[in-house]
């Protein structure tokens, strides 16, 4: 299927799921007020890649809380669960950065998805997507 549709009324706050998008794992976070504020806070001239990687942005638009979370619902992070490393599929909320951590040679993601350390050298991609009001998101 070219495109995924999710019902993200059934996501409570905090929650990831993970759902397919053309064969691969796509992460949907509800994240909390929280999670928001540690990603907001962070200096984007310390992340190891300052670009946003978000496919419904500018390919130069910097790597921002903003740019990598849903415009005008950013609590929600929509992004490709395939780490930039070598392609495992990162554990959620783990590492030291409280987003992802990959259990293959241990690359720790950000609550955006950044990475923050270990050998991934990029984002966790942002894959093209839209909501439809408060309830249904679909990918692709
Ligand atoms: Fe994720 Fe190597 S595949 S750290």
């Amino acid at each position: 299927l070219a495109t995924s549709e999710v019902d993200v009324s059934q996501i409570a706050e905090g929650q990831v799921v993970t759902v397919k998008w053309r064969g691969k794992p796509v992460f949907v976070w509800n994240r909390t007020a929280k999670q928001v504020e540690e990603a907001a806070a962070v200096d984007i001239g310390q992340l190891p890649d300052p670009l946003a990687r978000n496919e419904n942005l500018d390919p130069d638009a910097p790597a921002t809380d903003v740019n990598r979370g849903a415009k005008g619902k950013e609590n929600w992070l929509v992004v490709v669960g395939v780490c930039t490393h070598l392609g495992c599929v990162p554990t959620s909320q783990q590492g030291e950065f409280g987003g992802w951590l990959c259990p293959c040679h241990g690359s720790h993601y950000d609550t955006a998805g950044r990475i923050r350390k270990g050998p991934a050298p990029e984002n966790l991609p942002v894959p093209p997507f839209a909501f439809e009001g408060d309830t249904k998101l679909t990918i692709g």
